[in-house]
């Protein structure tokens, strides 16, 4: 992505292409019996954390930084500390945002660059020891 120099909000549509992917996040996260016991760890009206993942990947992907603006640093681990988060709960969250980038008409590259760096970040929040 660098050689572009383009941001990945850029790439992903600006404002309006990162709202659709966040809302169809939660939309597949809602609806799937797949991925129900992340569904279950989320409060019953998912308004709040659609607004607060929107204004995260915003200021992530390159575009206006609104989660830091508004709460200052996300401190992700910290936040994530509360729920139990095992290689159940990451493969679901990770099944929901692969499946949301492909039914995007998004840029294939910006599709597997996302679905890599996702990858990462979902793994280091990960906070329960499974021997
Ligand atoms: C690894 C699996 C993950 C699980 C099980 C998980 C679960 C959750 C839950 C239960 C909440 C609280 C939402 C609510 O109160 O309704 C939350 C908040 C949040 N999550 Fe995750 N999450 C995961 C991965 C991620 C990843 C990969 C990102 C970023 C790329 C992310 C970004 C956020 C943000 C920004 C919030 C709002 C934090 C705040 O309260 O300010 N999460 N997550």
């Amino acid at each position: 992505m660098d050689e572009l120099n383009t941001s990945v909000y850029e790439l992903l549509g600006g404002e309006a292409g990162l709202r659709s992917l966040v809302d169809r996040f939660y939309e597949i996260m809602r609806t799937s019996p797949e991925t129900k016991d992340l569904r279950a760890m989320h409060a019953h009206n998912l308004k709040r954390s659609r607004e607060k993942l929107f204004m995260f990947l915003s200021g992530w992907s390159g575009g206006p930084p609104l989660y830091a603006e508004k709460f200052g640093h996300p401190r992700l681990r910290q936040k994530h500390l509360p729920f139990s988060i095992g290689v159940k709960e990451r493969d679901q969250w990770l099944w929901c945002m692969d499946k949301a980038l492909d039914e995007g008409s998004f840029d294939p590259r910006v599709v597997e660059y996302l679905k890599a760096r996702f990858s990462e970040v979902a793994d280091f929040l990960r906070n329960r020891i499974e021997l």
